[in-house]
C-alpha cells in the first residue's frame, strides 16, 4: 500500500457519472494515512451527496464560495491552504477548460487559484470529449503550469462508447498521489530550524524586536516535515498556530532561542537559521516599568551570542544553513556572512522589495554558497519553502 501518512488531501469533486467513484476514492486515502477533506462543485452533487461524502471523510463537505457558515468555520483561502495536495477527481471536461482557463467561478477553481499546494487532476469524460483539439490543448496548458494529470484510463464507458476517458481508479489514484510526495528526500533526516523575532526585554512592558512573523520559518518546518525529516521548529514568538506533524519549541528572548538550539542541534543532520535575531540586548531588565524623564534616554545593550555561528563551531555540526535579510549589495554581504559565520549556504532575501522579505506571504531569494549563486524567482512562502528543501537537501 502506498503511503500518504500525515499528508493532507483537498479532495474536488465535479459534475460526471464517475462522481460515485470519489465516495470509494475518500477511503483509499484514509487507508494511505491521508486526512481528507472534501470539496463538490454544483454538477457534483447531482451524482453522489455532499452527506456521503461528509460520512465517510469525517468533515464537512465545502460546496459553495457563498455560504457564510462554511467562510466562518474554515475560509476558502484557509481551505487552500490546508492541503498538502489538492486532488480533482473526476475531473470532467468542463472543469479542465475552466481551470486552464485561470477561472474562479466557484469554490473548487478559486481553490486553485488559491492553493500553494501541488494540484492534480484525474480527467473523466466521453472518449470523443477526452480526444477534442479543446480539451487536449486545456490538458496541455495545464501540464505546462506543473498540474499534475492522472490518467485518464482506457476501456468501456459509462455512454456505452469504448476508449480513453475512464477516470482511474481509487488504487491507482492513491498510487500517483503517494508517487508525488515519494521524494522522501530527508527521510530518516533530523532538522532544526528557528522562526520569527526575538523579543529583548526592557522592563515588565517594553522590549526590542522587529517585523519577522515566522512565515518564512514555519513554511520551511512544514516543508521539512513533509519531506520525512524528524523537524524541530524553535519560534520566537509569532501568531502563527504550530505546526502539526514537528516538534515546536517556544521561546522569547535571543539567549533562550540560543540555548534551545545549541540542544536541538545535537545530532542533528541539518540546522536552517531563518530567524530573526536581535543582535543586541539591554544589558539589564529593568525590574519596574521605566518611568518618563527628560528628553532623552541612552539604553545601553550588549552583543547576543550568535546562534547559527555557534551552531557551526559544533565538534559534530550539522549541514548549517543562515538567512540574511540585506537592504543592499545583496551577494556581497550574503557571501561575507557565509564566510564570517562558516555556513554551508546562505539564504539571502533582498527586504526593500514591495511584498517580500519581513512580515509577506512571498520571498524572493537566492541561494549563496562557495560554488556560487543560483537565484529563484518571487514565490509564495510556502511554495518557495518546498523548493529550498528539495535543494538543501543535496547537500546532505
Ligand atoms: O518571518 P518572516 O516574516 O516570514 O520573514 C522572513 C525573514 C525575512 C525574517 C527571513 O527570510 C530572513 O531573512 N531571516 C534572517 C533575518 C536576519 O536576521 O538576518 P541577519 O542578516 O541579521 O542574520 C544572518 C543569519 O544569522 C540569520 O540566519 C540569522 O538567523 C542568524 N543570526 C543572526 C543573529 C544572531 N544573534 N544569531 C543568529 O543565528
Amino acid at each position: 500500500m502506498s503511503s500518504l501518512s500525515n499528508k493532507r488531501i483537498l479532495l474536488g469533486v465535479t459534475g460526471g457519472i464517475a462522481a460515485y467513484k470519489s465516495a470509494d476514492l475518500v477511503r483509499r486515502l484514509q487507508d494511505a494515512g491521508a486526512d481528507v477533506r472534501v470539496v463538490m462543485t454544483p454538477a457534483a452533487c447531482e451524482f453522489i451527496t455532499p452527506l456521503t461524502m461528509q460520512a465517510l471523510s469525517g468533515n464537512p463537505v465545502h460546496t459553495s464560495l457563498l455560504d457564510s457558515e462554511a467562510e466562518a468555520a474554515m475560509g476558502h483561502i484557509e481551505l487552500a491552504r490546508w492541503g498538502d495536495l489538492l486532488l480533482v477527481a473526476p475531473a470532467s471536461a468542463d472543469f479542465v477548460a475552466r481551470l486552464s482557463n485561470g477561472q474562479g467561478d466557484d469554490l473548487l477553481s478559486t481553490l486553485c487559484l488559491a492553493c500553494p499546494a501541488p494540484i492534480a487532476v484525474a480527467p473523466a469524460m466521453n472518449q470523443a470529449m477526452y480526444r477534442s483539439d479543446s480539451t487536449r490543448d486545456n490538458l496541455a496548458t495545464l501540464k505546462q503550469r506543473g498540474i499534475h494529470i492522472f490518467g485518464p484510463a482506457e476501456g468501456v464507458q459509462a455512454c456505452g462508447d469504448v476508449g480513453p476517458g475512464r477516470v482511474l481508479e481509487p488504487l491507482e489514484l492513491v498510487n500517483c498521489a503517494a508517487g508525488l510526495f515519494a521524494t522522501g528526500s530527508l527521510a530518516g533526516k533530523k532538522v532544526v530550524i528557528t522562526a520569527g523575532p526575538t523579543r529583548e526585554p526592557l522592563d515588565p512592558v517594553r522590549y526590542i524586536s522587529n517585523y519577522s512573523s515566522g512565515k518564512m520559518g514555519y513554511a520551511l518546518a512544514a516543508a521539512a516535515a513533509e519531506a520525512g525529516a524528524e523537524t524541530v521548529l524553535i519560534s520566537g514568538p509569532v501568531n502563527l498556530p504550530p505546526p502539526e506533524r514537528l516538534t515546536t519549541i517556544k521561546v522569547v528572548s535571543a539567549m533562550e532561542m540560543h540555548k534551545a538550539a545549541i540542544n536541538a542541534a545535537e545530532g542533528a543532520d541539518m540546522f536552517i537559521a531563518t530567524a530573526a535575531v536581535a543582535d543586541y540586548r539591554p544589558v539589564e531588565m529593568a525590574d519596574q516599568k521605566i518611568k518618563k524623564s527628560g528628553d532623552e534616554i541612552t539604553l545601553q545593550l550588549t552583543k547576543n551570542p550568535d546562534i547559527v555561528a555557534s551552531v557551526a563551531a559544533m565538534e559534530q555540526r550539522p549541514v548549517t544553513i543562515g538567512f540574511a535579510a540585506e537592504s543592499e549589495n545583496l551577494e556581497q554581504y550574503a557571501r561575507g556572512k557565509l564566510e564570517r559565520k562558516k555556513l554551508d549556504m546562505v539564504i539571502a532575501n533582498d527586504i526593500t522589495g514591495d511584498g517580500i522579505g519581513f512580515n509577506s506571504d512571498d520571498n524572493q531569494v537566492a541561494l549563496v554558497s562557495p560554488d556560487g549563486i543560483e537565484k529563484l524567482p518571487k514565490l509564495n512562502k510556502q511554495v518557495l519553502a518546498r523548493e529550498l528543501i528539495a535543494r538543501l537537501a543535496q547537500l546532505l
